[in-house]
């Protein structure tokens, strides 16, 4: 890869701000200053420096946010607060969201520049849960159980079969394998429930754990395999 580019993507500035930095003498691959900006890197071995600090390449971005509700799930919109707002350092990278939440919803929501991850993680094909805690205006029955569970028709399809457990009288955590419009919400009117709260806590075996609301981190490393390992 051309390094003006290699250090663009890695937010070290514009193209134009590094050929600057590049020009300048600033940039050092490996041991030796490099003043031209189409030098090429080999992103496996080439270290490269801009004045003492070592820049790391990554070819794609995961950032898992803890949406808070109030946000829109859309990269921008003219009425609405949207996730991206809460997201710093990554302007320099192409982010979409996988998999929208509501507007009301809150939980793990999950951003990237990487379109295969995404459409790996969103197509049912490949069967990665979500998990989402709903909580309801009135108990759930558990006669019921059986039901939430089980296919129904959805946007002229049906949808694939999901797993409950009821946590408390109202609260229910259920488990779908695709994600289509409203889907929970839907899946609970059809019975007869109406949903006050939905929260996804998980996506395949990552949860959302403790990060706290607003608040956002890259995945690691071994986070983004196991997701790109499920299949
Ligand atoms: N299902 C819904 O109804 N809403 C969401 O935000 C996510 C899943």
């Amino acid at each position: 890869m051309r390094l003006d580019r290699m250090l663009a993507n890695a937010g070290v500035g514009s193209r134009q701000e590094v050929k600057k930095l590049i020009r300048k003498g600033l940039v050092m691959v490996n041991e030796a200053i490099v003043t031209l900006a189409d030098t090429s890197i080999d992103l496996d071995t080439d270290r490269v420096f801009v004045g003492d600090q070592e820049i790391v390449y990554e070819e794609y971005v995961y950032v898992l946010l803890h949406k808070p509700e109030g946000y829109l799930s859309a990269t921008e919109d003219r009425h609405d607060k949207t996730v991206m707002e809460l997201i710093e350092g990554y302007e320099h990278r192409d982010l979409h969201i996988v998999g929208r939440l509501d507007k009301d919803t809150t939980g793990f929501l999950l951003l990237t520049d990487d379109g295969q991850f995404t459409h790996h993680l969103t197509s049912p094909k490949h069967h990665i849960g979500k998990r989402y805690r709903v909580t309801l205006t009135t108990p759930f029955e558990p006669n019921d159980l059986e039901k939430i569970t089980k296919p129904i028709a959805m946007d002229g399809e049906l949808t694939l079969p999901s797993e409950a457990k009821i946590l408390e009288d109202n609260v229910v955590l259920l488990t779908i394998y695709e994600g289509k419009h409203h889907q929970v919400k839907r899946m609970f009117e059809r019975l007869g429930y109406e949903v006050t709260q939905l929260h996804r806590e998980a996506i395949g075996a990552i949860e959302l754990g403790s990060l706290p609301k607003g608040q956002f981190r890259p995945l690691t490393k071994d986070e983004v395999k196991k997701l790109k390992n499920v299949s």
